[in-house]
């Protein structure tokens, strides 16, 4: 099992309706390869996790590398784990407000002075903390 997390800079602003429909796609496609995750928006920035086989989640990640929404993708994560974070999701999504990213913008942003996190907190547990603390769509 492995997961890759990373931030991205939106290239368009999406509106409501486009936004379902790209996550109805997405979650389809995610059910079919046992692909599950969260995915942040505010508007500014994409944050997203997802969690799945190393084969299926590199060629995924590929084409969200492609994907003319967004720019300069900035991974937080790469790596193996022993069990998903949301594995009742095909893909967790919330808008958020630009603030909200606050704490995982300090892992992007070196010049970011007051992390809101300790230093041993990953990306993905503070990602993790958000969402419980915050209602979401898009469980299985
Ligand atoms: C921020 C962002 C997150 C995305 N997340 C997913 C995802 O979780 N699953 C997915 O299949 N496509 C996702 N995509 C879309 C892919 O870039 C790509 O358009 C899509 O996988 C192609 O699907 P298709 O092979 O069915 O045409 C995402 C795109 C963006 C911009």
């Amino acid at each position: 099992m492995h997961h890759i997390m990373y931030m991205s800079t939106a290239l368009v602003l999406v509106q409501e309706e486009e936004l379902t429909a790209m996550l109805t796609q997405y979650r389809r496609n995610n059910l079919r390869d046992n692909i599950t995750g969260m995915l942040l928006y505010s508007g500014e920035h994409y944050v997203q996790l997802i969690e799945g086989a190393e084969e299926a989640l590199r060629k995924l990640f590929a084409k969200i590398c492609q994907d003319y929404h967004h720019t300069n993708l900035i991974k937080l994560a790469d790596g193996s784990i022993s069990q998903r974070v949301f594995e009742n999701w095909s893909m967790g999504f919330r808008s958020v407000d630009e603030a909200a990213l606050t704490g995982l913008k300090g892992y992007v942003n070196p010049e970011s002075v007051a992390l809101p996190h300790p230093e041993e907190e990953s990306p993905v547990q503070v990602l993790q903390q958000f969402i419980q603390h915050n209602m979401t769509d898009g469980r299985k």
